[in-house]
């Protein structure tokens, strides 16, 4: 029998070693390499079963999705769950992971199918609070309070369900396996059994995972390669903050990557928002200095969104920058532009940036907003409110194209808004809309002067 090694693994980047070490060398993160036991001998040779076959020879069913009625879930999912697939939820403790999927349970069972909810962390009492505060009776929705892998395997193969949920992923062990539940080699494990059961039986397997604002910590980070659909949870925090919940595909081997579902939590559990644009912009808009609304594309749908930005004279020797829901380094870099190029003293003043709403920006086409923002604040000369800016900034100040303008433009028209400043780049796959004016630009430079002679 082959010899025990002691290992050591990174939580968050699965990075190894033989020897303990503070920081880890694959991700450079201090305090994440832990223990492992791993014996070579638990790991037989793959078994090869069926010898390769032409890739023409293989016959496609016509894909079928599992709807729940939940418009906003179904859409994040690409048009609904595909059966034998492996969805990985991630997100912060409280942030509404495990009311989200007692909701589509019970969506699931009013529509005939099968859903099995397997509770690791809460007894099945609580869940049953849970319910009763969802209004879900579930007759039909079959729940089972249990952590040990095998028997959860067992249920599977007894029940045979449509869906099953695994909450969370982190409190499941397999036995054999002598690290503790939660670490790295356990819920890759665990993770990777489930997953391999579930293809075989064209059941969509959900599994629950906490992650740390960090993104670190307790494994979801090393099954986001396993998993079909990764789904993380973003916004405000669980505790206090804007009510709503904003889901994102990162990943999805069905459907588009950066897809939002956006509810509301309320009382009674998670809504889907019909209209999130105007959701994100504050209600009764006046033109205050710093205020920006920007059209992003968030997968297949434009949101308007607000960002809001405050210079005030720093105390310090060096400036203070704080973003929230923006790329930090982005807005250094155009901090730095406009700066730079188009000369405004920002280097003795700190800069805060932030989202309304809580939810994150990540398209470089939201530059120009921050920065006539910034400049904006700055100047104390407000942004029109019924103005939208759209555009990419790059390190010489000049504003470049952006995708889809098409999309971003009928939204930003169906919102009532008089004013656009776009990209001089777009000029050829923009189609007019009504009621819009359209003032193209071709560097920051004329942004800024647009803005110190509309208001
Ligand atoms: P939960 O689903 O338990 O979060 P997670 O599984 O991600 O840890 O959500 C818990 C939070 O949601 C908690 O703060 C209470 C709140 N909540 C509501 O506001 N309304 C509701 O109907 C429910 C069920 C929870
Ligand atoms: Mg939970």
């Amino acid at each position: 029998m082959a010899k025990e090694q002691r290992l050591y693994a990174c939580q968050s980047c699965g990075w190894k070693t033989q020897r303990w070490v503070g920081r880890c060398g694959g991700c450079g993160e201090w305090n994440t390499v832990v223990e492992e036991t791993w014996s070579p001998s638990q790991r037989s040779a793959p078994q090869c079963t069926e010898p390769p076959i032409p890739l023409a020879a293989i016959e496609t069913q016509r894909e079928e999705r599992i709807t729940t009625g939940l418009e906003e879930f179904d859409r994040v999912l690409g048009g609904g769950m595909v059966p034998g697939s492996a969805v990985l939820i991630g997100g912060p403790p409280g942030i509404g992971k495990s009311t989200l999927m007692l909701q589509v349970c019970n969506r699931l069972a009013l529509l005939g199918h099968k859903p099995l909810y397997i509770t690791g962390e809460e007894s099945l009492l609580q869940i049953k609070l849970r319910a009763k505060r969802l209004r879900i009776e579930g007759k039909d929705l079959l729940l089972g309070a249990e952590t040990n892998l095998e028997t959860v395997q067992g249920h599977l193969n007894d029940l045979k369900p449509t869906l099953l949920v695994v909450d969370s992923i982190q409190m499941i062990y397999k036995e054999g396996l002598e690290s503790a539940p939660g670490t790295l080699s356990q819920v890759r494990e665990c993770a990777n059994e489930l997953i391999h059961l579930v293809k075989d039986m064209d059941c969509v397997l959900f599994l629950l995972g906490h992650v740390t604002k960090e993104g670190l910590l307790a494994g979801p980070k090393v099954l986001e390669h396993m998993a079909d659909t990764v789904l993380y949870f973003e916004g405000e925090s669980a505790s206090g903050g804007a009510p709503f919940r904003v889901l994102r595909a990162v990943k999805n081997r069905f459907g588009p990557t950066n897809e939002l579902a956006i509810f509301e939590m309320r009382e009674d559990g998670l809504h889907g928002v019909d209209d999130p644009s105007s959701l994100f912009l504050s209600r009764n808009r006046s033109n205050v200095a710093g205020t920006a609304t920007v059209a992003c594309m968030e997968g297949t749908r434009s949101l308007l969104l607000e960002i809001q930005s405050l210079v005030t004279r720093s105390n310090y020797n060096v400036p203070e920058r704080k973003v929230s829901g923006v790329d930090y380094n982005r807005v250094s870099m155009l901090i730095a532009v406009l700066d730079r190029r188009l000369g405004l003293k920002l280097r003795d003043q700190d800069v805060f940036v932030n989202v309304v709403g809580g939810v994150r920006v990540e398209e470089p086409a939201a530059d120009l907003g921050i920065a006539l923002g910034i400049a904006s604040s700055l100047t104390d000369r407000p942004i029109p409110s019924d103005m939208v800016l759209l555009g990419e900034v790059g390190l010489t100040g000049e504003v470049r194209g952006v995708g889809q303008m098409e999309a971003r433009l009928k939204e930003v028209g169906r919102l009532g808004f008089k004013r656009a400043i776009v990209p001089q780049d777009n000029a050829k796959d923009m189609i007019p809309q009504k009621g819009l004016e359209t003032i193209r630009v071709g560097h920051l430079k004329e942004a800024v002067k647009i803005l110190s002679s509309k208001q």
